[in-house]
């Protein structure tokens, strides 16, 4: 056994502060009250469900991951968000019609507790949505300090001493980093500038990590991706993870392009399209946010696949995708692959995906973990980007001069043993020929 790193203990009140009441907050706040009652179970989520094996299969230890690190308890999550919109989770759940309507009704309660605070929001950032549920103040930088405001009064309100924020508001426009992202001072001198180039998830992040809140990013705008806040994040020893939650359709694309490779089967192309109905949807057919989305989801064949060392089998694959909103769809999303293979001495082949899925139901267990284990790593003394997070991303965060690891089944035994490295258990490399060479 190596030597365990101290891990302060969960104990107390956590706050789960989320920019964005929607559908996938919605829905992680309610499957969280519904479990705590045990009116449901927590199917996706590995926190709740699952196990880690440790030590050589032979030693049968595979205990859940929850009994391996100290985690914090369901019960003591405390939801905290912001939005544009003034409806509490109650009616924005039954906004969204992600769930259904007798569940929702059983957990009104809890539900209508939580109220969102007035958004930092710029329509030129999220062109699709207007809402009155907004703060105003002369700068960029004024907003930040009213965030941190809101931070302290509900950590306080709410007995918390540790928190964690997770970005599920709207995916905004499309954004390069530039000059003033590329350190702090200048980063806070353009917020109190109103420099455009500060978005407003950016000084939610800002404010967070002035607050000493660990931050994720669950959608695919650059936010706390940039120099400045990186900077900002190792300056107060606090985690940042993102970007983007991979659910759907990506998910698929992680485990379906290692196969091709790990088996040197060629790709001739990836058709990929979606239909989907709800807010989401509607924010991403505007081609400002679309773009933001289409980066976050091209980049993943590419780095699985790696061209430049097999540019026979992948030196030109034609790669597309698609969103189209369609209203009588909702958050039940059908995402359709049509994929062009290439086998031995260059037959064609297809494959065909038509993925039927629940947007929120898939992105709900990905957000709590990623709140639970961002809590995780702050208590552990892991600071910066935490790459073993890579497994809930579409964008993986990766340090300067990396490339992001997508295969989803490398980004799994990563996420492992680093739990394992945390507790201070041996590593599990596969290697095995111990169980054979006596
Ligand atoms: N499977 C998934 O559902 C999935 C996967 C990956 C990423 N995402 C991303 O997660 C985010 C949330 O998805 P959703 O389906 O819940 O969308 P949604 O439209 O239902 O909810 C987003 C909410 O954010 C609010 N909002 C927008 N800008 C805000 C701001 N500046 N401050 C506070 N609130 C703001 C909106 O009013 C809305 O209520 C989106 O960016 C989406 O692209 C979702």
């Amino acid at each position: 056994m190596r030597k365990p790193r101290t891990i302060a203990p969960a104990d107390g009140p956590l706050a789960v502060l989320v920019p964005g009441l929607g559908a996938v907050a919605t829905t992680l706040i309610a499957g969280v009250e519904a479990v705590k009652r045990g009116m449901a179970k927590p199917i996706g989520s590995l926190t709740q469900l699952a196990s880690v094996r440790l030590g050589k299969r032979t030693d049968r230890r595979s205990p859940r991951i929850k009994e391996l690190v100290p985690l914090a308890e369901l019960g003591d999550l405390r939801f905290g968000a912001w939005d544009v919109f003034p409806d509490d989770a109650y009616a924005s759940a039954c906004h969204a019609k992600v769930l259904e309507q007798d569940l929702v009704d059983r957990l009104r309660e809890p539900l209508q507790a939580v109220k969102p605070m007035p958004a930092v929001f710029s329509p030129e950032y999220v062109r699709r949505l207007d809402g009155p549920n907004v703060k105003k103040a002369p700068t960029k930088r004024d907003l930040g300090e009213a965030l941190r405001d809101d931070i302290r009064r509900f950590m306080k309100e709410h007995g918390c001493a540790r928190g964690v924020m997770v970005w599920c508001a709207s995916t905004e426009v499309y954004l390069q980093p530039s000059a003033v992202h590329a350190e702090l001072g200048r980063f806070e001198a353009a917020m109190a500038a109103n420099d455009p180039a500060i978005a407003p998830s950016m000084i939610y992040a800002w404010a967070a990590l002035q607050e000493g809140i660990p931050f994720a990013n669950g959608a695919p705008n650059l936010t706390v991706d940039v120099p400045a806040l990186q900077a900002l994040a190792l300056k107060k020893g606090l985690p940042v993870a993102g970007k983007d939650f991979k659910t759907g359709q990506t998910m698929m694309k992680t485990v379906l392009a290692p196969m091709l490779k790990a088996r040197m089967l060629g790709l001739d192309g990836w058709f990929s399209t979606n239909i989907l109905g709800n807010r989401d949807g509607e924010v991403l057919d505007d081609p400002g946010s679309f773009k933001t989305k289409e980066v976050s989801k091209l980049s993943v064949l590419q780095h699985i696949l790696q061209p430049d060392l097999y540019p026979d089998l992948y030196g030109h694959f034609d790669h597309k995708v698609q969103i189209n909103y369609y209203r009588p769809r909702g958050d039940n999303k059908e995402g359709w692959d049509a994929i062009d293979i290439v086998g031995w001495l260059g037959y064609p082949m297809q494959i065909k995906v038509d993925f039927l899925c629940r947007d929120s139901i898939l992105a709900a267990p990905v957000a709590l973990d990623v709140a639970l284990f961002l809590d995780l790593a702050r208590r552990a003394g892991l600071s910066g980007i935490q790459e073993w997070l890579s497994f809930y991303f579409k964008s993986p965060m990766v340090g300067e001069g990396l490339y992001p690891e997508h295969d989803l089944f490398i980004q799994l035994t990563k996420l492992k043993n680093t739990l394992r490295h945390v507790a201070g258990e041996e590593l599990i490399t596969h290697l095995g020929l111990d169980y054979y060479e006596k």
